[in-house]
């Protein structure tokens, strides 16, 4: 396998393949050792000394790990090869219909399940998500907590699927449907509304579409990540409407004391250009407890707004 994962260095370098060389190839590597022995699953496990003998390496994982090479220099998504990413305790599928998982939503997701342990741990609680995607956020509750009970809106029928398939994985078949419900509003503009008809949550939480089209952003991520995960009310935007990226922050304010109960709590997913403006605007509409946390980098990612 040594053999193997320097070829593939190798031939990363050759063409000038820069990013996270050393990362993406053991991430191959897992992927075509797993495509061939479904019993790995732990990343771990194929990096030790024994995995050699435990699992060989054969002419067809080396064919399948040089092919997922060859299609990562063409600038493809690792997940969108391998067709996985690992978030906070679990593997998800994704594909081309959802944004990928990225690990600065795992302090979203850390943050609301310390704050439901300190207070819902054994007793039933109502969540909602705006934006379900892969399912990630939903999916982790669900599987933490189950007394919780929970609604989700996607604006994507293909989102929608893939996130079914996570549950039905992670959760299980049978085990997710009589406790959360997922809604599929026809409009890019119907945000938190759509829960006005069900009872007050608890607790509601959503990482939106908050990208500007002033916002630098990555040509990989603008190019395969689908664009209504990233740009708030997009088939608006096409049509020659003004952009606002703060779209789905200013809906939740406009709603919130219709769909949160008075001494619920959100949690939101924030750009940090516009964590100021962002943080005021919640300040304004009577939130009195405000809490920014920063993410790796240092930089304001989550917000948390009780009143
Ligand atoms: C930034 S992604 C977040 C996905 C996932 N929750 C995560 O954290 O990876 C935002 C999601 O919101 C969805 N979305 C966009 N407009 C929406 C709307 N008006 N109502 C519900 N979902 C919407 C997108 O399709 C996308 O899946």
């Amino acid at each position: 396998m040594l053999n193997l994962k320097k070829k593939i260095l190798d031939y990363f370098s050759e063409h000038g393949h820069e990013k996270s060389p050393e990362a993406e190839t053991k991430l191959i590597l897992f992927n075509a050792f797993r495509n061939k022995y479904q019993v790995l699953n732990k990343f771990s496990e194929l990096f030790t000394e024994k995995s050699a003998v435990k699992f060989p390496l054969t002419p067809e994982i080396e064919e399948e790990a040089m092919r997922m090479a060859a299609e990562r220099i063409k600038g493809i998504p690792l997940q969108h090869i391998t067709g996985n990413q690992f978030f906070f305790e679990h593997d998800y599928s994704v594909n081309s219909h959802v944004l990928i998982p990225r690990p600065e939503t795992e302090i979203l997701i850390s943050n609301i399940i310390d704050h439901i342990k300190k207070n819902w741990t054994n007793t039933p609680f109502r969540f909602a998500e705006l934006g379900l995607g892969s399912g990630i956020l939903s999916t982790e509750i669900l599987f933490h907590f189950k007394k919780s009970i929970g609604i989700a809106s996607e604006i994507s029928s293909q989102a929608i699927a893939m996130a079914r398939q996570n549950l039905d994985i992670i959760i299980g078949v049978g085990n997710w449907e009589d406790r959360f419900s997922i809604i599929e509003p026809g409009d890019t503009h119907i945000g938190f509304e759509v829960f006005e008809e069900y009872r007050p949550m608890d607790i509601i939480f959503s990482n939106p579409p908050y990208v500007s089209v002033n916002d630098e952003i990555e040509n990989e991520v603008l190019r395969y990540e689908p664009h209504t995960a990233l740009f708030p009310m997009i088939g608006a935007a096409n049509e020659g409407e003004k952009e606002n990226p703060n779209y789905f922050y200013e809906n939740f304010l406009k709603h919130h004391h219709k769909i949160l109960k008075p001494d619920g709590i959100a949690f939101f997913e924030i750009p940090h250009e516009r964590a100021d403006a962002i943080k005021h605007e919640f300040q304004n509409a009577g939130f009195s407890k405000i809490g920014i946390v920063d993410d790796l980098t240092g930089r304001p990612r989550l917000l948390i707004a009780q009143k």
